[in-house]
């Protein structure tokens, strides 16, 4: 009962900012049914009621994702959730410390994989004219939805979506770059091991694995599934992946501050 009871907190935190926007949207569209644009004031013309909806109970959600991730294939679950709109974890803009790092112009440029890319707004935010980005997801609905995002950037013609699962994905050439978040913590662990020889497979020998981790903490269940450095270490390690370093200075959105941290990693390249 008690496990219970702190892992419906840890998914409040998961489903923080998504619950504010749909409130946000609510709130919204009720001051557009009682602004009327129109300059007979409705007299004679009435106007459509505008439907508005109250948002989704966390509890809705949270029980809606793991019924549906528990019971489907992976590809169906996810496409199912993108469907029905249960997405949590969309935080609806650019991940804070992407765009801290690139103002810092610490973001490595060239081929960049975004693995579970979702809506898209790091890829849109990481593409330029010395950085092709590529979205993978494995969601059609996903992809529709950040190609619409995605074709408002000056930036479009550096951006492609992918429509197909991680695990099999296979293309033409490798990696410089792959930013993870809120991919990892969305697979089934027993999934990691493949996560990470994935990983190996698509970067560059020469290429860099930023994972920014979450949610760092300890509870039971998911998506999303607890993490630690630990955890991604175990996995990586045995692919030649090690730590280069490890931020817990970054900017977060405010539900998830204190439980995420930003891992770089990079294999040893032999001279010989
Ligand atoms: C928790 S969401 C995170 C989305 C995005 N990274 C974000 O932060 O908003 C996980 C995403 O991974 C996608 N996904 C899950 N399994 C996948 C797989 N095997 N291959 C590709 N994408 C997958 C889902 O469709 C979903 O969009």
């Amino acid at each position: 009962m008690l496990k219970n009871l702190v892992f419906q907190n840890r998914a409040h935190v998961f489903f923080g900012s998504a619950s504010a926007f749909q409130s946000r949207r609510h709130s919204f569209c009720k001051t557009m049914s009682s602004t009327n644009p129109d300059p007979t004031h409705g007299i004679d013309t009435p106007m459509e009621p505008i439907e508005t909806k109250p948002p989704v109970p966390r509890s809705v959600m949270v029980s809606r994702l793991r019924e549906i991730t528990g019971a489907q294939p992976m590809d169906t679950a996810w496409e199912q959730l993108w469907k029905e709109g249960i997405t949590p974890w969309d935080a609806q803009g650019v991940t804070p410390a992407i765009t801290t790092l690139l103002k810092q112009n610490k973001l490595r440029e060239g081929k960049v994989l975004v693995p579970g890319c979702g809506s898209g707004y790091d890829v849109v935010a990481m593409a330029s004219p010395t950085r092709r980005v590529t979205g993978l997801d494995i969601s059609k609905t996903a992809l529709e939805q950040a190609q619409l995002f995605a074709e408002k950037s000056p930036n479009a013609e550096f951006i492609e979506f992918q429509n197909a699962d991680f695990f099999s994905f296979a293309p033409p050439s490798k990696f410089d770059l792959v930013f993870d978040y809120t991919f990892f913590c969305a697979l089934e662990p027993s999934l990691r091991e493949q996560w990470a020889e994935k990983m190996a497979e698509l970067l560059a020998l020469d290429g860099e694995l930023i994972t920014l981790m979450f949610p760092l903490d300890e509870h039971d269940g998911g998506p999303p599934y607890s993490v630690s450095l630990e955890a991604y270490e175990n996995v990586l390690r045995p692919h030649g992946f090690h730590l280069t370093s490890c931020d817990a200075e970054i900017p977060s959105v405010e539900s998830r501050k204190g439980m995420e941290k930003l891992a770089r990693w990079e294999r040893a390249i032999s001279k010989a």
